[in-house]
């Protein structure tokens, strides 16, 4: 509940980001292709994993909110709004910081038929739930 209400305090200034990243389906593939290290249009728990290595830039293997604007922007430019929101789910015990345990629940979550990878359409539907979602709210 405390979550929803963080992410409906951000949503004046969002939601027209958010109609920035259509075609939500398309977006959501440039977001798999870059994070899917071997090209495999598939999302690994090691793949997943390797996220918080790379965004956690001071190693203490937590990736704050800052960190974590600095690495999406890398992916998606000027979405500072979306990239707090989005943190905001990936933070899944609400702690301020992401460490590898919310990695996995987020992967868990988006692995549709929990065969312990995510697949192109999984990865697909789930994203452009999320983006709806927060167009919806805004
Ligand atoms: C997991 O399920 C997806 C979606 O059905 C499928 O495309 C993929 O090949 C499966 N992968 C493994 C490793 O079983």
């Amino acid at each position: 509940m405390a979550r929803f209400l963080a992410l409906f305090v951000l949503l004046p200034a969002f939601a027209l980001a958010v109609v920035n990243l259509k075609p939500y389906d398309q977006t959501a593939k440039r977001m798999l292709a870059k994070i899917d290290a071997n090209g495999d249009k598939s999302l690994s728990r090691s793949e997943m994993e390797a996220i918080v290595g790379h965004a956690d830039t001071n190693k203490d293997q937590k990736v704050t909110g800052a960190e974590f604007n600095v690495w999406v922007d890398k992916y998606l430019p000027a979405q500072k709004a979306v990239s707090q929101a989005v943190f905001k789910l990936f933070d899944t015990n609400g702690d301020n910081s992401l460490n590898k345990h919310d990695f996995d629940v987020f992967f868990n979550r988006m692995d549709a038929n929990k065969n312990h990878s995510v697949s192109e359409s999984e990865f697909v539907a789930y994203w452009v739930n999320i983006f709806k979602n927060l167009e919806a709210q805004g």
